[in-house]
């Protein structure tokens, strides 16, 4: 059976999962919004561990530890910057998505926690990535049988609500 989609409007920080997924830029060293917030309840061995990782090109994804956090790991992915819509920002926003799944079904996670990743500093309009965000991650779960629970973690009420719509329509 398929992983458990929902929503919840919630600090990622604070979520005990077994992964909590950061919305980061491609130095991986820190920065504002969710990023920051990770990196400040994770403690200073998470950047210690992200200097190793010499970056990270926009859509993929790497995984630490999670050091201070609830959740187990963290994974890095780079959502694109909106520029329009007409740069490959809503395939790249969907490959962010694939492939921190794949690195979730690589070390056999059963718990994963997004953020609504670009569209906070990166501007990518909310309404278009809750989309990809919920179809991408609806196409993939299928191929992770160990993966039981993906959350879809907002902080504005506004995405609460763009996700709960989105999640209770039948997939197409
Ligand atoms: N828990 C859950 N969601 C949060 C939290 C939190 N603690 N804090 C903010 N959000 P953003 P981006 C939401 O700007 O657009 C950073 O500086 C926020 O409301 O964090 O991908 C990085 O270093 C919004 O809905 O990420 C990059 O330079 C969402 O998280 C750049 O920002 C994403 O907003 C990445 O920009």
């Amino acid at each position: 059976m398929s992983a458990r989609l929902e929503v919840r409007q919630a600090d990622l920080t604070k979520l005990e999962v077994d992964a909590i997924v950061n919305a980061a830029n491609s130095a991986l060293l820190g920065g504002g919004g969710v990023d920051g917030a990770i990196h400040r309840a994770a403690g200073p061995e998470l950047l210690e561990e992200c200097r190793t990782l010499r970056g990270c090109a926009t859509g993929e994804a790497k995984i630490t530890r999670g050091y201070r956090l609830p959740a187990r790991h963290v994974i890095h992915t780079v959502g694109p910057i909106w520029r329009g819509g007409a740069q490959r920002e809503p395939e790249l926003l969907a490959a962010c998505y694939r492939n921190s799944l794949a690195l979730a079904g690589e070390h056999r996670l059963r718990s994963l926690a997004f953020p609504c990743i670009s569209t906070g500093v990166y501007r990518f309009p909310p309404p278009l990535a809750a989309e990809i965000a919920v179809a991408t991650v609806r196409a993939e779960v299928a191929q992770l049988p160990e993966l039981e629970l993906v959350v879809f973690c907002c902080f504005l009420p506004t995405d609460y609500e763009l996700y709960q719509r989105l999640l209770t329509t039948d997939a197409a």
